[in-house]
């Protein structure tokens, strides 16, 4: 079993580390870089198909519904498709309507979890077109749709959700892209450049694993926290949803994720000396309001942790430990970001002792609802 995973004490960690050949995975063959295109014939979106559709409608659970977030932003800002994003076990129950110009995106890292799978047929009896962002081959979401990109991430073990995620973003995307260019939406240029990123990243994911031992040494400093707050805005957003929910997962530490324009709103009065609050604050186009929002915090003794852009001397003032992340265009920011957090949750895990690749209560795929 050692050797399966591949000399690291847990799958989670193994997967964390695969990250970048994942990714790799995932763009093998579908990029033309000097086009500045996408190809990906299997997810049956024809160029008509694609011009022909008025909403997408992204349905998910836990953390592929977090990819799914992101994933609508590249569909609003790349592609400029007016999109939804929702929870499946909302949806299912909610008599939703689905029109058949609506191109229903079901994200699901087995393609057989049932709320997914629920709101899939929710979806398809309104005549909807459905796409599966799906890892599992063959899998009971993919079947049911009429196309899918498949991530390639490879057999994922551990039950918190990591290369899967980021494997995910890339597809969606690559999607995004797909339906910009298709929809003459996004300028080739653009395109051009955001692939030439998303092509850079697994070097960049290099980069930042290779800091685990700094992460390792954040961490120590939250095994005994009981509350969490992660702040993030725009696509930094779920990200900080994303670096919660795989602390809770794992660590059994409370966590929450927010928007960080919610703070004033509420979550403003937890803040104290005694509240660990990660902050998503690469430099990109929300840096300065979530720079505020970190004197905020600042301001009520709140400590912070930063994940934050290399060469960024004014983050040095307002955080105590900051993981330092490359460069990059801010579309392909979360395929870095997230990097970090779910290092941070797998060292609390492992400090504690906890079962890292088995949480308790926690099923890898959640077939019943
Ligand atoms: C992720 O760490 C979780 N274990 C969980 O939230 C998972 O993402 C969710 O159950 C959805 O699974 P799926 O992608 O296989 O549909």
């Amino acid at each position: 079993v050692q050797a399966e995973r591949g000399g690291y004490k847990h799958f989670m960690r193994k997967e964390i580390h695969e990250q970048p050949e994942v990714v790799e995975a995932t763009l093998r063959g579908r990029i033309d870089l000097a086009e500045g295109d996408v190809y990906a014939a299997e997810m049956g979106v024809t160029p008509e198909v694609a011009q022909s559709i008025r909403r997408v409608y992204f349905v998910a659970c836990g953390t592929s519904h977090h990819a799914a977030i992101a994933g609508r932003y590249w569909m609003e800002q790349l592609a400029k498709v007016p999109s939804v994003v929702e929870l499946a076990s909302e949806v299912r129950y909610r008599e939703p309507l689905f029109y058949p110009d609506d191109l229903v995106i079901a994200v699901s890292q087995s393609g057989e979890t049932a709320d997914t799978l629920a709101a899939v047929k929710a979806a398809k009896a309104g005549g909807a077109r459905i796409l599966a962002v799906a890892n599992v081959l063959d899998s009971a979401i993919p079947r049911m749709a009429d196309g899918a990109l498949y991530t390639h991430a490879g057999p994922e073990i551990g039950v918190a959700s990591t290369k899967c995620f980021t494997t995910q973003l890339a597809a969606l995307l690559l999607l995004a892209v797909y339906m910009g260019r298709r929809r003459s939406t996004l300028p080739q240029e653009r395109a051009q450049k955001v692939l030439q990123a998303l092509w850079e990243i697994p070097s960049h994911q290099r980069e930042v694993l290779g800091d685990a031992d700094y992460v390792h040494a954040i961490a120590k400093k939250l095994v005994h926290a009981k509350d969490v707050l992660f702040l993030g805005r725009g696509l930094g957003f779920p990200i900080a949803l994303e670096g919660a929910l795989k602390l809770k997962e794992i660590s059994y530490a409370h966590a929450e994720g927010y928007a960080a324009g919610e703070m004033k709103h509420g979550p403003i009065a937890l803040i104290d000396e005694q509240l660990p609050v990660v902050a998503v604050c690469p430099r990109d186009a929300q840096y300065e309001k979530m720079h505020s929002n970190l004197q905020e915090v600042r301001a009520r003794e709140g400590q912070v942790i930063a994940i934050a852009t290399k060469g960024d001397e004014a983050m040095l003032e307002l955080a105590q430990h900051i993981v330092w992340i490359p460069k990059a265009p801010d579309e392909v920011m979360p395929l870095l970001t997230v990097l970090p957090l779910q290092l941070i949750a797998y060292f609390v895990a492992n400090l504690k002792g906890n079962d890292v690749d088995q949480p308790r209560n926690l099923a890898k795929t959640v077939t019943v609802e």
